[in-house]
């Protein structure tokens, strides 16, 4: 493995959402403060849009980790293609709920409201705040779904929400909430992601690289705009590039990599 020949302590272009390795562009930093504001002031429902790759789901893991658990109650729905039903047990699971049936009836549903309805009343009393984030919502195509998420929202006293509900999902999640007006008045933030500029595709490199243990640069000036303009600024592809550039260059024994490294690797993710 290439870590010990580009004295690095862990691999820097992993594609996982490791909270650790945010690299805050002005937009990151902005999206990431907006839906802390929903959840801290309590504003409701928040909404965050953006292209597949771009730092949604990372940015959902560095909530969970900025948010703790000492005074929040968080249940992170990575996967909502589920039935109505599904997606409240889901949720009711992840707020804590025990003893829920099994089967799917509609008196399920009840039941299942009556127990998130329930577990938010506890939260309140013992000081916790609840908040739902679904990611990928744009999959949520069940009309159903829908009427059941905005119904948890009207779970609130006169003066407050009784929980936070966060949606992120790529762009056509905007026109899936644009469309149910309901809903979309009780979305107070919304923000959306863009891919990187050429500068932030340079210092997102260099910030992933110092995580993981690489003081000195790496790829040289000239391969800056060559992976800016193969990735589309997307950091989910910029991190496909460099890892396999880095292992190219270790390949070579090279002393950094060059546009004629980045050149051929492009080749390879084309072929
Ligand atoms: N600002 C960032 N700083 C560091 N790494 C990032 C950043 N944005 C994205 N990444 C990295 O890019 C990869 C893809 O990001 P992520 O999975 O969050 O994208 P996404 O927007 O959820 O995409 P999708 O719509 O396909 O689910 C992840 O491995 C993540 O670590
Ligand atoms: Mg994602």
């Amino acid at each position: 493995m290439y870590l010990n020949f580009w004295g690095l302590k862990e691999k820097p272009f992993e594609n996982t959402p490791d909270p650790r390795f945010l690299y805050c562009s002005l937009q990151h930093e902005e999206a990431l403060s907006r839906l802390l504001y929903v959840v801290r002031e309590r504003k409701g429902a928040g909404m965050l849009t953006g292209v597949f790759g771009c730092g949604k789901t990372l940015l959902a893991h560095t909530l969970l980790r900025e948010l703790g658990s000492d005074i929040y109650r968080i249940a992170l729905i990575n996967n909502p293609k589920l039935s109505h039903i599904e997606l409240l047990m889901d949720i009711a699971l992840k707020l804590g709920a025990s003893n829920l049936p099994a089967r799917k009836t509609d008196v399920l549903t009840n039941l299942l409201l009556d127990s998130i309805n329930e577990i938010l009343q506890d939260n309140l009393k013992d000081g916790k705040e609840t908040v739902i984030i679904i990611d990928e919502a744009h999959v949520i195509k069940d009309e159903d779904v829908w009427d059941e998420l905005r119904l948890l929202l009207n779970f609130q006293l006169e003066d407050k929400f009784l929980l936070s509900l966060l949606l992120l999902g790529q762009p056509e999640l905007r026109k899936i909430i644009e469309a149910n007006k309901p809903l979309l008045q009780r979305i107070t933030i919304k923000s959306r992601l863009e891919s990187l500029s050429e500068t932030d595709t340079s210092f997102y490199i260099l910030h992933r690289l110092k995580i993981a243990g690489r003081e000195k640069e790496i790829f040289t000036k000239g391969t800056i705009p060559l992976i800016h303009k193969q990735s589309g600024g997307i950091p989910r592809r910029i991190n496909q590039i460099c890892d396999m550039a880095l292992f190219a260059g270790f390949g070579k024994k090279a002393k950094s990599i060059d546009e004629k490294i980045i050149q051929e690797v492009m080749k390879g993710l084309e072929e």
